[in-house]
């Protein structure tokens, strides 16, 4: 299987020149399936979401896109975004805030960590629910034994090398087994606007796993966080995992760094290869 991994697009606040190089640089790689993790918008306003629909729609390929903190309404039409957060995403956009997605060999599961508010001044920290995490692990209890299982979530459960910024997901220690349970091999993420690719360790479970994060930088926004903006292509199945960072030079999106994972015969760990 061959995948692409786009983020943080930020319609509303996008290098003008971009959409349409990623668009061709995307097609280019003749991936089975493109990934979005959510932050279609800037400010989740309706042009924003018809321009962020477009683009996706101008791309034929199957997709599984989740939102973002961004594709809320703002706090300043607070009444909006308490009483109807996901009007707009799911009138524009598409209908479910959490799908999934299989083929032979692969099955995704999207989720939902954006939160309208919280019990801190930064609602753009996000998190899934107790339920959100039950539905999880029950769908991951369903998927093909020799699946690739791959987990979509806006905001990453774990710090880059080049420096943590802002918030993880939150509920770290329930997310952890919940992905463990689920027997997750892979979570793709985005919300820091930095590319890393590293084992994730997981706890919680009856044994200690390992899986396979890879969070992406913004693929359009001119909001880019000291990183060129970029995209991952993963290529591999249930042993064996590469993951291939596309970053922007100024004139294309051309490959760059590369990761190669394996699994081991019980399928608990994931290492980098050597
Ligand atoms: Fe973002
Ligand atoms: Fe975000």
């Amino acid at each position: 299987m061959r995948l692409v991994h786009i983020s943080d697009l930020h319609f509303g606040a996008v290098d003008p020149v971009l959409p349409e190089q990623l668009r061709a640089a995307i097609l280019k790689v003749e991936a089975d399936v493109l990934v979005v993790s959510g932050d279609l918008t800037q400010h989740g306003l309706s042009r924003e979401f018809q321009e962020a629909k477009r683009f996706l729609d101008s791309l034929p390929l199957p997709q599984l896109v989740v939102p973002g903190n961004h594709d809320v309404p703002r706090w300043w039409v607070v009444w909006e975004r308490f009483r109807r957060p996901w009007s707009r995403f799911r009138r524009l956009v598409q209908a479910d805030l959490e799908p999934v997605w299989t083929q032979p060999g692969l099955f995704i599961v999207g989720t939902n960590s954006a939160r309208v508010a919280g019990w801190h001044p930064d609602w753009s920290r996000g998190r899934l629910s107790h339920h959100q995490m039950a539905r999880l692990v029950k769908l991951g209890m369903t998927a093909e034994t020799s699946a690739l299982r791959v987990l979509v979530v806006h905001h990453p459960p774990a710090a880059p090398p080049q420096g943590r910024r802002r918030h993880l997901i939150g509920r770290q220690r329930e997310f952890s087994q919940a992905v463990n349970l689920a027997g997750v091999d892979l979570v793709l993420a985005g919300h820091f606007h930095v590319s890393y690719v590293q084992a994730l360790p997981l706890s919680g479970g009856s044994q200690a796993r390992d899986c396979v994060l890879s969070s992406v930088s913004t693929a359009t926004s001119h909001r880019r966080k000291g990183e060129p903006n970029g995209f991952h292509v993963i290529e591999g199945d249930a042993q064996t995992l590469t993951v291939q960072a596309w970053g922007w030079d100024g004139a294309d999106f051309v490959p760059g760094r590369q990761w190669r994972f394996h699994s081991d015969v019980e399928r608990r760990h994931w290492q980098e290869s050597q």
